[in-house]
């Protein structure tokens, strides 16, 4: 006698393998679809080889309409694994082929979403979320982040330009720098922005004379080093005193009565930022009630400030694993700072591009060592990516069409001659031909930024999906504008 469940179980079990063959075989027709496609649709290399001289056929690519995405509308084309949606996957590969590689492409929703995000655990507190414009700062992304209501940090007076630029206004814009030159001081103070973030007792003076000399009061936020480890990579923790960032915050209360008694200096805010990619909320709750303490002692003292700025720093998961959610974040530093009845400034950059972004790439050559390592050599490297080179990242990396094979350890390497030219070792990968395209996730922050031209490189283009639209936002540079500076 069979029990009960066990022709059901079984009929499960068949109907399991059934749909898995299905897919399976509806699968290898997709990639045999879009494999035949891509061949298709990939221009004559000729075309795209921006690196010829004079060759301006790479020109900007706009207001291409892509197919039809239904309801997957690539809320995310880094947060989502591409390989698996169909609609997705022909997107990517229709950019790959028209703008080529290597190329960034951002997501325009998932960056409204990570704002509204933040924007939204405020719950009515009175807040400023200025975008961490260095994370970031090509002019449509900055564009963008502007529309939705965002203020703006500047970190050097490009910076500052490409902010007024894109519509922000002086009193959106707080200008943070741990060595301001005489010019950049002179210009921001003229400008009448709505803070310069203050880095040391000698800087705070350069301003009040430049000030005075203009005759204007310049507003200032002193940045304080609370002494706090971010428990991040040491490269980008900047909150501890060994790091170069800030004024002890035990020598805060004596500048801040300094400030106010300068006539070319108006006291308007303390800022603090301890570090960048914090993945545990204890350092950052730790450091806003350091500020918010530092307050309640200013007003005892008669010194009003007017708003906190505690900094950037939220960290991204770039490994699926667990971190801070954005909304606890925000609800934390309004509980610190709620009972000073203080203006909350934030500077998020990462937390806000990062996970909209890939940088999709080709494979250009596959070779394995006899009894030794594995090559995947990439058309994308540090110039295009400088992360994993400085800081030992870690980035997602994925076929854009899986092959059928297993997986096995490989290191994806880049093109340049510098062994640190790595963007993953001993990674497990499926397999790839030269010619399939990979997707590097995760590099909407500090992504194309940091690209370089190193080997006369030129840099590559970038791409913005917005709903069922994309168009090239940066077009690759030509080596002719590469060169264009030198005799
Ligand atoms: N505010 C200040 C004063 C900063 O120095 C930074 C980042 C931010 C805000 C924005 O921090 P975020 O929210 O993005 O963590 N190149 C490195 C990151 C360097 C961060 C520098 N400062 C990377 O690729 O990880």
């Amino acid at each position: 006698m069979l029990a009960d469940n066990v022709v059901p179980r079984r009929l499960i079990a068949a109907q399991a393998t059934l749909d898995e063959r299905i897919n399976l075989r509806g699968y290898r027709r997709r990639v045999r679809h879009v494999l035949s496609e891509l061949q298709r649709c990939v221009p004559d290399p000729k075309s795209y080889h921006p690196v010829l001289a004079g060759d301006r056929r790479a020109e900007p690519v706009t207001g291409h309409l892509c197919l039809a995405m239904g309801h997957d509308r690539i809320e995310g084309v880094a947060s989502t694994t591409p390989s698996t949606s169909e609609s997705r996957t022909a997107l990517l590969s229709d950019i790959a082929a028209v703008a080529g590689t290597p190329c960034y492409v951002y997501d325009a929703g998932t960056i409204r979403k990570a704002y509204a995000t933040l924007d939204d655990a405020f719950d009515g507190y009175p807040h400023a979320i200025h975008y961490a414009l260095k994370a970031n700062s090509t002019l449509a992304i900055v564009r963008l982040v502007q529309a939705l209501g965002s203020h703006a940090d500047a970190n050097s007076l490009g910076e500052v330009d490409v902010a007024f630029r894109c519509g922000f206004r002086p009193e959106q814009i707080v200008f943070t720098g741990v060595g301001k030159s005489a010019a950049e001081i002179d210009r921001a103070v003229s400008l009448g922005l709505l803070a310069i973030n203050v880095e040391s007792p000698g800087e705070l003076d350069r301003i009040d004379q430049r000030a005075i000399a203009q005759g204007v009061q310049a507003r200032v936020a002193l940045r304080v080093n609370p002494d706090i480890d971010a428990k991040s990579h040491p490269h980008i923790s900047t909150g501890l005193k060994s790091n170069k960032f800030g004024v002890p915050i035990d020598e805060a209360p004596a500048l801040f009565r300094e400030i106010s008694s300068r006539r070319g200096l108006l006291p308007i805010g303390a800022h603090v930022h301890i570090g960048s990619q914090i993945t545990t909320l204890d350092p950052l709750s730790k450091a806003a009630e350091a500020v918010v303490a530092l307050a309640r002692g200013l007003r005892s003292d008669g010194v009003e400030l007017q708003h906190l700025d505690m900094g950037g720093g939220l960290g991204i998961s770039y490994d699926g694993s667990p971190v801070v959610d954005p909304a606890e974040y925000v609800r934390a530093l309004v509980a610190a700072t709620r009972g000073s009845g203080l203006k909350v400034a934030i500077e998020p950059g990462r937390v806000l591009v990062g996970p909209a972004g890939v940088l999709l790439s080709k494979v250009v050559d596959v070779k394995q060592f006899p009894g030794a390592k594995r090559f995947i050599v990439l058309d994308a490297g540090m110039t295009e990516l400088m992360r994993p080179a400085l800081y030992n990242a870690y980035h997602r990396i994925e076929p854009l069409i899986r092959r059928d094979g297993d997986e096995v350890p490989v290191d994806i390497v880049g093109p340049i001659c510098e062994s640190t030219d790595a963007y993953a070792r001993d990674r497990h990968f499926p397999p790839v031909e030269v010619g399939d395209v990979v997707v590097v996730r995760d590099v909407g922050a500090y992504g194309a930024v940091m690209g370089h031209t190193y080997l006369r490189r030129p840099l590559p283009p970038e791409v913005l999906i917005d709903g069922d639209k994309w168009r090239v936002i940066r077009r690759r540079q030509t080596l002719d504008e590469l060169l264009a500076l030198e005799d």
